[in-house]
């Protein structure tokens, strides 16, 4: 049934439930992390292959930064790794690489990976994988305002938009949450204002290809109204557009 459907065009995903997969086999929180390295690898594959056009993935919160030393460390060494290990597959995948978050405050290492991920995928068009690293939804608003402030300009909702961090991909559709918390944990909070919210009790290390197609069937039987009643919605289709 479900074929003939237009994907979402733009999914985030909260990858939660690293950590409670690795516990719940005895293993340490960083083999957590890396199965979930292994699952998104997968997951971009799926989303490219079922045609949807952007894909942001949430990886290491402006808050992550208060766990343990040992964790962080882990997530900043993976993270360097993963960058050098996957960049081929990204290009045989067609997938365009961005990195979402501050810069400030990650290594030299980490932030040489991704300004040469990014330039060694910018001419693909397939996919745009936005990875949200040190990344904050107050953080983005915030430097969105300090930035059209410093320039001088008026702060409307047109402006601060251009001025974020995801103004190069329009707002997702479909905002998925793995791990089972139903909470956005200060991601995407502007650009989430109009989402389809799915949340799914499966770790995100099991989040298979079987849980992304439950996620875009559940968010295909939602009718999305952005502020309009559902008569005007049904009478003309196409007002699904926002604007
Ligand atoms: C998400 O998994 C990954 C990061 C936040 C880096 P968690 O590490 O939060 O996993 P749980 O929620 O403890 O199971
Ligand atoms: C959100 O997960 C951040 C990422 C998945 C990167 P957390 O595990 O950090 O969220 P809380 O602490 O449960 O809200
Ligand atoms: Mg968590």
């Amino acid at each position: 049934m479900a074929q003939n459907l237009v994907p979402p065009h733009h999914i985030a995903i909260v990858m939660d439930g690293n950590g409670r997969w690795a516990k719940r086999r005895f293993l340490p929180r960083l083999a957590g992390h890396k199965q979930g390295v292994d699952v998104l690898r997968r997951c971009v594959q799926a989303c490219a292959q079922r045609g949807v056009g952007v894909l942001t993935v949430f990886a290491f919160s402006s808050e992550n930064w208060n766990r343990p030393q040992e964790e962080v460390s882990g997530l900043m060494e993976l993270l360097a790794k993963a960058l050098s290990r996957e960049v081929p597959q990204l290009l045989r995948d067609g997938v365009q690489l961005h990195f979402v978050g501050e810069r400030a405050g990650l290594s030299d290492k980490v932030r040489e990976g991704l300004a040469q991920g990014e330039a060694a995928t910018a001419h693909n068009t397939r996919l745009v994988l936005n990875v949200c690293f040190n990344y904050g939804g107050r953080w983005d608003m915030a430097q969105a305002a300090a930035k059209l402030a410093a320039r001088g300009e008026p702060i409307t909702e047109t402006s601060l938009n251009a001025a974020m961090a995801l103004a190069h991909v329009p707002d997702p559709d479909l905002l998925i949450r793995t791990g089972g918390e139903m909470r956005l944990s200060n991601f995407l909070l502007w650009q989430a204002a109009y989402s389809e919210l799915y949340f799914s009790d499966k770790l995100w290390p099991d989040f298979d290809d079987a849980a992304l197609d439950e996620a875009i069937a559940a968010f295909h039987a939602r009718e999305r109204r952005f502020g309009k009643t559902s008569e005007q919605i049904l009478s003309a289709p196409s007002a699904l557009a926002r604007a």
